[in-house]
């Protein structure tokens, strides 16, 4: 098939690029590059030795994007571009509000220009907010609880609208849980600028000295050891996703909406523990208050992904700490070594 990924050049993107081109589908990435890097589209390339079109594009310039359905053509968007950090939304909402739902918008109408009807759409674990119950499946209330949550969930009822009366589109909502991990080639992975905000790379960078210390946020919530749960999965997992998610989306509803996470809750502690393991290093941690916003545990109910796609996953935790402790290895500074 004909896939125009919107910020390929980001952490997702990238992986899923690799993972496409390598199903044999031809690839155009587009990112204005404001957190996504030149040299993972490089890298996706050279990994499999497959052409993999690029163009530096901002998903909000409506005469960048025509110009690129006109010359691609399509057949199915997947919309990874947009801005995640929780903390910075409730710093700068209508950044967040301009980038994620005017920039969705703004994809959605070059569809239209360009008679594309197929769109796989990354969002959130993130839009359920405080559980009634745990796992999350997809019917479970969605109350997020800051402005990216409420941009991503915003988003998804926009797409639905712009779905439902068309019988021949197709829309698929992806929600992701907690992506870690990296490319097992060591060539692709996560870089985030400047200090990091999520657990995995802030301890790949710890262990690799470039931090001193981990800070545990919460020592006494009511979990296995007093630490976070989290639903951790691995970024190829979630890329194989995305490949099938266009290859069967003809026979999905018209607007489905699907949890991605493996179904297992991980505490920070045992995440520590796993990635001490596997990368042969100490994680020296201070226990810290609890991170304003967060909750005790969370983890989904994968069912439906299975149900539909016949996707499970298949990386171990340890398996995603192995990757990301490669991907810092090898690359100490990113994507610039
Ligand atoms: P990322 O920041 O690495 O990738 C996003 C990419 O979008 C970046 O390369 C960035 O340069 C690009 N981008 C941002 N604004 C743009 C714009 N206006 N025009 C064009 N490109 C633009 O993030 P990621 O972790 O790869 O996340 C991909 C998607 O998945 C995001 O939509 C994110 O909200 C969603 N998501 C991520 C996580 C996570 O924890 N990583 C969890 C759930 C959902
Ligand atoms: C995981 C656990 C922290 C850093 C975020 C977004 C969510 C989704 C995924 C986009 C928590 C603890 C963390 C640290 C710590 N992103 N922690 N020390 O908050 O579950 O989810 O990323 O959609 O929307 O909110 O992930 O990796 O930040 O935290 O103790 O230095 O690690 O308190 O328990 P989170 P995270």
């Amino acid at each position: 098939m004909k896939v125009l990924v919107t910020g390929a050049a980001g952490y997702i993107g990238s992986h899923t690029c690799a993972e496409l081109t390598l199903a044999g589908h031809e690839v155009y990435g587009i990112d204005n590059l404001v957190n996504g890097h030149v040299e993972a589209i490089n890298r996706v390339k050279s990994l499999n030795n497959q052409t993999l079109n690029f163009s530096q594009v901002d998903i909000r310039n409506s005469v960048a994007l025509d110009k690129v359905f006109k010359s691609f053509i399509p057949d199915v968007v997947i919309h990874f571009a947009g801005l995640k950090a929780v903390k910075e939304s409730t710093i700068i909402p209508l950044e967040y509000y301009n980038v994620n739902v005017y920039g969705s918008i703004s994809i959605l109408e070059a569809m239209d220009r360009a008679g594309c009807s197929k769109i796989v759409f990354s969002s959130s674990g993130t839009v359920y907010g405080y559980p009634n119950y745990l796992p999350y499946d997809e019917m479970h209330p969605t109350r997020p609880i800051n402005p990216y949550g409420r941009s991503k969930l915003l988003v998804e009822q926009i797409i639905c609208d712009w779905v439902v009366t068309r019988p021949s589109f197709r829309a698929t909502v992806l929600r992701y849980f907690n992506p870690v991990g990296a490319h097992p080639s060591g060539l692709l992975g996560e870089e985030p600028i400047g200090p990091p905000n999520n657990l995995m790379p802030y301890i790949s960078q710890v262990a690799i000295g470039k931090r001193k210390i981990l800070n545990v946020f919460g020592n006494d919530y009511n979990t296995i050891d007093g630490s976070g749960v989290r639903d951790y999965i691995h970024v190829m997992d979630l890329a194989r996703a995305h490949v099938l998610a266009i290859e069967q989306q003809q026979k999905l509803d018209q607007f489905e909406v699907i949890n991605l996470g493996t179904g297992q809750g991980t505490s920070v502690l045992e995440l520590i523990k796993f990635f001490e393991r596997e990368s042969n290093t100490e994680i020296p941690i201070k226990f810290q208050p609890r991170r304003d916003g967060d909750l005790a545990s969370l983890w989904a109910n994968p069912k439906k992904a299975y149900d539909k796609l016949g996707w499970k996953t298949k990386y171990t935790v340890a398996e995603m700490c192995k990757h990301a402790w490669a991907w810092q290895l090898n690359n100490k500074n990113g994507y610039n070594t």
